[in-house]
């Protein structure tokens, strides 16, 4: 403090009140110098409003009127930034285009953000590249490219955070961020085997099972979802039901068959998604076909009669031996078996 009053002659003394007057602050009464006697904290206290007062030692009284001043505490970078909501989570489908924005984070930084840089933040990427990238003044993760969830479904993304808009002496904070990529229907099944091969005997029933094809989905849950079809000839002999448990196809007997008639057939059976999203159509259908050849297989069947049932004659009083009629059999086996 300094009066325009005061001749350098000793005659005045200064003295100080107000917040911190006495304690924190002590002031040099003839030189008018104030002295701080403790470590200050802007974040504690950003400032001090005071009272001087300039006093004429031979009469006691103030040489002018009382002034009040403030002491602002000036702010240095002793503040890291902090992320306070991490660590973060977030989903993303996959195959989502560059750009794509995922999550955003936000640090914050203790010091004054209304003076100097102690308190501008820079973000920056320190793992995730080249999938992610980061905002560096909003924090907002971005998709880099595009990725595929059936190659890597989860990623782990370090973000730093760099007060001083990371100049030299910045101080840094990490938050960790977890990315997980959701299914998208982006692959068609496909069967395992372009040809099967399958027998059925020519006694198995209406309603058999003649064997099972199965068509494989990289995608999961509904993506992954499939229905069987029977395509073309013979779709009157087989049919084909989905197991949604298992997602097999499963040939089952429509009509019998029989050996001594036909002992081959060959059906197509096709699988299809059973949603498709429309997105992915242009990369072609998202179904597959396969050939199933089946063989009858022969069995030793009974003798059957020519006829259901046999209506004769006989006229009365014909002599014991007399022939009345014939009936035959025959065996529907192909070596014919004798009856
Ligand atoms: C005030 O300042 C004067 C001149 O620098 C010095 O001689 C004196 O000791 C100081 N008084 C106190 C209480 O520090
Ligand atoms: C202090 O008071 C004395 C006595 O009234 C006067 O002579 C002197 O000029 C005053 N000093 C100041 C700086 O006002
Ligand atoms: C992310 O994926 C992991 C592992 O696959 C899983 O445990 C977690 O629940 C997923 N989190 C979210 C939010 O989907
Ligand atoms: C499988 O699910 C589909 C759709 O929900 C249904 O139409 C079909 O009948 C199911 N198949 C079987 C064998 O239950
Ligand atoms: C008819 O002939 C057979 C064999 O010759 C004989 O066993 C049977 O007893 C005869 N029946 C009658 C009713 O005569």
């Amino acid at each position: 403090l300094k009066s325009d009053l005061d001749k350098q002659d000793g005659n005045l003394k200064y003295i100080l009140t107000g917040e911190g007057a006495g304690s924190i602050f002590f002031i040099n009464e003839s030189t008018g110098k104030i002295y701080v006697t403790q470590k200050l904290d802007r974040e504690e206290k950003p400032f001090y409003t005071l009272r001087a007062q300039a006093i004429n030692k031979s009469t006691q009284l103030p040489v002018e009127p009382e002034s009040e001043f403030i002491i602002k505490v000036r702010d240095i970078n002793d503040h890291e930034p902090q992320f306070l909501n991490g660590p973060y989570v977030a989903t993303i489908p996959e195959m989502s285009p560059e750009g794509t924005s995922v999550i955003q984070v936000t640090a914050t930084d203790g010091d004054d953000p209304s003076h100097g840089n102690s308190a501008r933040l820079l973000y920056s990427l320190i793992q995730g590249q080249p999938y992610f990238s980061v905002e560096p003044k909003t924090g907002v993760i971005r998709m880099a490219s595009q990725m595929d969830r059936e190659t890597k479904d989860q990623y782990l993304v370090i973000i730093q955070a760099k007060d001083m808009v990371g100049q030299p002496g910045a101080l840094s904070a990490t938050a960790t961020v977890t990315i997980n990529l959701s299914d998208i229907n982006d692959n068609p099944p496909k069967f395992q085997q372009r040809l099967y091969y399958m027998s059925i005997s020519e006694e198995a029933p209406v309603g058999a099972t003649v064997g099972k094809v199965f068509a494989e989905d990289s995608d999961i849950g509904e993506n992954a979802a499939m229905d069987y079809f029977i395509e073309g000839d013979n779709s009157d002999v087989f049919d084909i039901i989905t197991n949604n448990e298992t997602q097999e196809g499963i040939i089952l007997l429509k009509k019998r068959v029989d050996y001594e008639n036909k002992r081959r057939y060959s059906i197509q059976a096709k699988v299809v998604n059973r949603y498709i999203d429309d997105r992915f159509l242009q990369e072609g259908p998202f179904e597959d076909k396969t050939i199933v050849k089946i063989n009858v297989e022969d069995a030793d069947e009974p003798p059957v009669f020519t006829l259901e049932n046999y209506v004769m004659e006989i006229v009365e009083g014909s002599m014991n031996g007399s022939l009345v009629g014939v009936v035959t059999a025959r065996d529907p086996d192909s070596d014919h078996s004798p009856v």
